[in-house]
This record gives structure tokens, C-alpha cells and sequence, in this order.
């Protein structure tokens, strides 16, 4: 056994949108052990994007407990939440979400900058990222100047900038053809198992999903192993 980072117990999470509730989590139980790489699947509208914002504290449980990295963050408010995001959850989605008129590196030095490290140390560190992900000769491209494997590669690299002890990605192969796909797969892999990252990773894909040391469905809200 190991030490869990994310411990959710009986989670429960209700939309309700012009007088309907939707149930998108129903007593949802996950343990996550520091350094795992899960890999979390599921139907169109199961809940998978729904559990990953409970997971990265981008929304929070109606009821049920969750403890990140020691912290039980059902009783904090939104500051606080947003510190131990900021601190704690590296992102990535399927549609990369770069700043458009921003270059790549400043796209990658941006958490730096809400985590009050200075200019000089800033570049330093978004180009030291950015080397050992192959992008030493894109640092100045802008977002639409990059192929999308590129791009989710500066995602991944802005998601790691702050060193967070665990990378959350949304369909981070979504968008991307199989080659780029199988790169991005294989950065993801190397952060696991180099780095001790732990990864939760969202897909639809069997073969992505197979990439992980764990596998788990979400069926109508419903976790199972
Ligand atoms: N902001 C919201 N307001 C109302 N209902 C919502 C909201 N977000 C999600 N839902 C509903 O909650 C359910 C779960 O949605 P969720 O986005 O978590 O599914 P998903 O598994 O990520 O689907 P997909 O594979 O299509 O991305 C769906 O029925 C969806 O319509
Ligand atoms: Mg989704």
C-alpha cells in the first residue's frame, strides 16, 4: 500500500439547469496512491470531465469527503482552493487551451508568474521544461504556428512548470492524430515513471487507457474498478 494523494469517499455532484437535475457523480469512492498512473473512462455524459473538476478543486463535492495531498478541501473557501490548486494540480485538456496571442514560452512561464517567481528565473525554468520536451526551436512560435502535437506539449510543459505532484488530462489525445497521440502518451509515461508524477487521465480510447498501471469506468456517475 501506498500513501494516498487523493482520497474521495461517497462523493456526490447535482447540475441542475432550468429545473433539471442532472445526477453527474453518485457515491463516488477513489484512492489514488502517490505516483499511480490511473487512467479513468466512461461513456459520453458519465461524469468523466464532472470527477475532474472535483479532482483539480475546479468545483467542489454537494457531499461526501475529499482529502488532496493530506488537505480536506470540502471545508475551504475559494482562495484557499485556488492556492492548493495552484500548488498541487498540473492541467491539460483536449483542446489545449493556450493563450493565443501569447508565445509558447510565455504561454509556459504564465503560472510562474501567479507563483510570484521572477522575470529572469521564469524563463529560465519554461525553457529548461521546454528543451527536455523537444520544443528547444519552437520557444517563440506563436500557439497557430505550432502543429497540435507541439501545443499539447507546451500545455504539458505549462501544466508542469510549477512542479505540481499530479498531472490531471482531460482527452488529452482527443485532438491529436495517432503519431502526436502516441508522443503525448509517452511524455506522460515518462513523467510517471521518471519524475513520480502522478497521473489521472481521462479518455474514451482502450488503447490510451491501457497505458496506465489502473483502469477505472465511470457509468452513469458511478465509479467502478
Ligand atoms: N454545468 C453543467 N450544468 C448542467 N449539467 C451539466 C453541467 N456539466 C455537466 N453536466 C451534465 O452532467 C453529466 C456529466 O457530464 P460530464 O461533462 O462530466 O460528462 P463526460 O463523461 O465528461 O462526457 P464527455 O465524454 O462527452 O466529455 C452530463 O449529463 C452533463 O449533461
Ligand atoms: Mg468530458
Amino acid at each position: 500500500m501506498g500513501i494516498p494523494i487523493i482520497l474521495m469517499q461517497h462523493v456526490d455532484k447535482c447540475y441542475s439547469l432550468d429545473g433539471v437535475e442532472v445526477q453527474a457523480l453518485r457515491g463516488v469512492d477513489l484512492t489514488v496512491d502517490s505516483g499511480e498512473f490511473v487512467a479513468i473512462m466512461g461513456p459520453s455524459g458519465s461524469g468523466k470531465s464532472t470527477l475532474m473538476n472535483v479532482i483539480g478543486c475546479l468545483d467542489l463535492p454537494d457531499s461526501g469527503t475529499y482529502t488532496l495531498n493530506g488537505e480536506d478541501v470540502t471545508a475551504l473557501g475559494g482562495d484557499a482552493l485556488a492556492r492548493v490548486r495552484n500548488r498541487t494540480i498540473g492541467f491539460v485538456f483536449q483542446s489545449f487551451n493556450l493563450l493565443p496571442r501569447t508565445s509558447a514560452v510565455e504561454n509556459v512561464e504564465m503560472p510562474l508568474i501567479y507563483a510570484g517567481i521572477a522575470k529572469q528565473g521564469r524563463r529560465q525554468r519554461a525553457q529548461v521544461l521546454m528543451e527536455s520536451l523537444g520544443l528547444t526551436d519552437r520557444m517563440n512560435h506563436m500557439p497557430s504556428q505550432l502543429s497540435g502535437g507541439q501545443q499539447q506539449r507546451v500545455a504539458i510543459a505549462r501544466a508542469l512548470v510549477n512542479r505540481p505532484p499530479i498531472l490531471l488530462a482531460d482527452e488529452p489525445t482527443g485532438n491529436l492524430d495517432s503519431r502526436s497521440g502516441e508522443e503525448v502518451m509517452n511524455i506522460l509515461e515518462e513523467l510517471n515513471r521518471r519524475d513520480g508524477v502522478t497521473i489521472v487521465l481521462i479518455t474514451h480510447e482502450p488503447e490510451i487507457a491501457k497505458r496506465a498501471d489502473r483502469m477505472l469506468t465511470l457509468r452513469d456517475g458511478r465509479l467502478e474498478g
